[in-house]
């Protein structure tokens, strides 16, 4: 399976999404600087990817700071953290690596330079294959949701290429083809710069995944003549209620599941709930340049001088959503308020 982002000795190898499907290509990445602009240009997308990103980017840093102390080593990450964390806003994974990389290193500030240095790249590495064992477990949770001959709905790309493998709405998928279930998966294309069509087809395409492509105004008349069996996707951000912003259309989505009775689910690792945060009306939403709605993949399709507004996520209300699957199990949007007390979560499995 394709890789969004390794980590090699001479640099970070980003693959390039934007070229996806026509070429597989990696940019290396030598610097933060590389880094940042391939998250803004959306080389590399997706929640959980770019958080991986984030920490890979301050680990490259760390390898060209000079510092004599690691409070001046923190220092001197202050602007390294500062771009990282306004590339994009959506996506609360970003600020959950660099926090885990900041308390890192107020933790460790009696090693010596060299040793937090090394110390912070391996942790960035650790965040990656974290990521990959999560998705797993998400996947495990939402198995049981595959039964033969079923039909399921996706949008955008929650797939192994917006994270560090497997996928977080996708993950069942591959789980499920391993342990031979039958089902059809039907892909909504995601418009504006169609990481459907682009992205989660090509990659359930190579994984020998029965999916099928639809335009995202396809979707309703699915929904209403009952062949789909459930919708999953992935999410940016999930806050205290439950609200989830995701890719924008995912709410008219869940809109449309409500309506036909379909049931909506969202996968999510728990890096990228925010319990900062009580509604999803305070989660900050990306505006991207129009040139994404007036052009597809180069090509004008609009008329010149023509306004164009492209907000790239929208929010979910929790009441539309049937259930959160994360890798700590799976709840009903109500309670991601107590995702990080064990006890609580413990309490809610047994009365399930
Ligand atoms: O703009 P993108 O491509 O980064 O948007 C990605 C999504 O909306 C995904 O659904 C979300 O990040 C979850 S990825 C597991």
């Amino acid at each position: 399976m394709l890789k969004a982002i390794m980590w090699e000795k001479e640099g970070v190898y980003i693959l390039d999404q934007r070229q996806l499907p026509e070429k597989v290509a990696y940019i290396k990445c030598k610097n933060y600087e590389d880094v940042a602009e391939a998250i803004e240009n959306l080389s590399i997308r997706g929640a959980p990817a770019i958080g991986i990103a984030a920490a890979m980017a301050v680990a490259l840093a760390v390898r060209k700071i000079n510092a004599k102390s690691p409070q001046s080593l923190f220092d001197k990450l202050e602007p390294v953290f500062d771009r990282i964390l306004n590339t994009r806003p959506t996506a609360v994974n970003i600020r959950w690596a660099i926090d885990r990389l900041k308390m890192l290193i107020n933790k460790n500030q009696h090693l010596k330079v060299d040793e937090l240095k090394e110390l912070i790249i391996k942790e960035a590495i650790k965040i990656h294959e974290e990521d990959v064992e999560i998705n797993r477990r998400i996947g495990e949770h939402a198995l049981p949701l595959f039964k033969e001959k079923c039909t399921v709905m996706t949008y955008c790309n929650a797939g192994s290429l917006a994270t560090g493998g497997y996928g977080t709405a996708t993950a069942p998928m591959y789980l499920a083809k391993q342990k031979g279930i039958n089902f059809r998966v039907f892909a909504c294309e995601t418009r504006p710069v169609l990481q459907g069509a682009r992205i989660t087809s090509f990659e359930l395409m190579q994984a020998g995944i029965d999916v099928t492509l639809i335009p995202d105004n396809t979707a309703g008349v699915l929904l209403k003549k009952g062949i789909i069996d459930f919708v999953i996707v992935g999410t940016d951000r999930t806050v205290r209620n439950g609200d989830v912003a995701n890719k924008i259309g995912t709410y008219s989505l869940a809109v449309l599941c409500k309506e036909n009775k379909v049931p909506f689910y969202v996968a999510a690792p728990t890096s990228s709930i925010d319990l900062t945060i009580q509604s999803g009306d305070d989660i900050p939403i990306e505006e991207r340049t129009p040139e994404e709605v007036i052009k597809i993949k180069n090509v004008k399709i609009a008329p010149d001088g023509v306004k164009a507004l492209n907000l790239a996520f929208d929010v979910t209300p929790a009441k539309y959503i049937s259930a959160i699957i994360t890798e700590k199990g799976v709840f009903l949007p109500k309670h991601i308020k107590y995702i990080n007390d064990s006890k609580k979560l413990e309490e809610l499995r047994q009365n399930l």
